[in-house]
């Protein structure tokens, strides 16, 4: 079935636009209810993983309404969060001038994640959250982030996976079909924005495609973290000396 938000050609990135303009204010607590509170346990591990040492700079793409670009400059990277929709960013701004006195260093910038606005070598530490699965090609996202990363850089990619047991993918699946919309609806008014995940997440070769990827650019220590059964998956590499 075909979704609102959703196009597979040029008007990928407008109505991907149009999704989060449209769910912005609520992004938060949605994905609070949705993922059951998870998503701040997955993010605390990228977090964990992305292994800041002092003086690093990071970049966290779609970084949306900043969970990770936070939790990233909180552990003390000079930390930049990249992304295309304004609504998003003006939810990140707002989080961080609550926080002003915890954080420093923490920029937000609008771009476009599929042609970043920074010389190559730039980071030492990338990520991107929920963002791959959203872009017109994750391939030109992933080689966007290949080409900004400092040698010795971490990559991380955090997102929907694709669990291999059968069982649980067709029970994950009904979850992001049925109650994921469902809630959508009863909480920000927009089941057809909730039910774009699971579209989106059928045209998205998930976590083993990015592995496969990551090992194409010639990242070092390329692994996969399954979360829940593979249900969320974490993608991990480092830019080679
Ligand atoms: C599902 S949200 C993820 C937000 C945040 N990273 C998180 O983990 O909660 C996806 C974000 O990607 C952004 N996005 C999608 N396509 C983009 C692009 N081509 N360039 C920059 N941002 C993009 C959207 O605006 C949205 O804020």
């Amino acid at each position: 079935m075909s979704n609102a938000f959703y196009d597979i050609g040029d008007q990928r990135a407008a109505k991907v636009n149009d999704l989060f303009a449209a769910i912005a204010r609520r992004y938060d607590l949605i994905n609070d209810l949705q993922s059951f509170g998870l998503h701040r346990f997955w993010k605390r591990r990228v977090a964990v993983l992305a292994q800041v040492k002092p003086g690093d700079r990071a970049l966290d793409l779609c970084c949306g309404t900043g969970d990770l670009a936070l939790a990233l400059a909180k552990r003390g990277a000079a930390t930049t969060g990249l992304d295309f929709s304004q609504p998003m960013l003006e939810v990140a701004v707002r989080r961080q001038c609550q926080l002003m006195s915890q954080i420093a260093h923490l920029k937000f910038v609008q771009g476009d994640a599929q042609q970043v606005p920074f010389p190559d070598c730039s980071f030492d530490i990338v990520t991107v959250g929920y963002g791959l699965r959203n872009l017109k090609s994750w391939e030109r996202g992933l080689d966007e982030m290949h080409r900004v990363a400092k040698p010795g850089a971490r990559l991380i990619v955090l997102d929907f996976g694709k669990p291999a047991n059968a069982l649980w993918r067709a029970l994950y699946f009904t979850h992001l079909r049925c109650s994921v919309p469902l809630i959508g609806l009863l909480f920000c008014g927009n089941a057809s924005a909730y039910a774009y995940i699971l579209e989106s997440l059928k045209h998205y070769p998930a976590q083993l495609a990015v592995a496969e990827k990551m090992r194409s650019l010639k990242l070092a220590n390329v692994r996969v973290v399954n979360l829940l059964g593979g249900a969320m998956a974490i993608n991990y590499g480092e830019k080679p000396n």
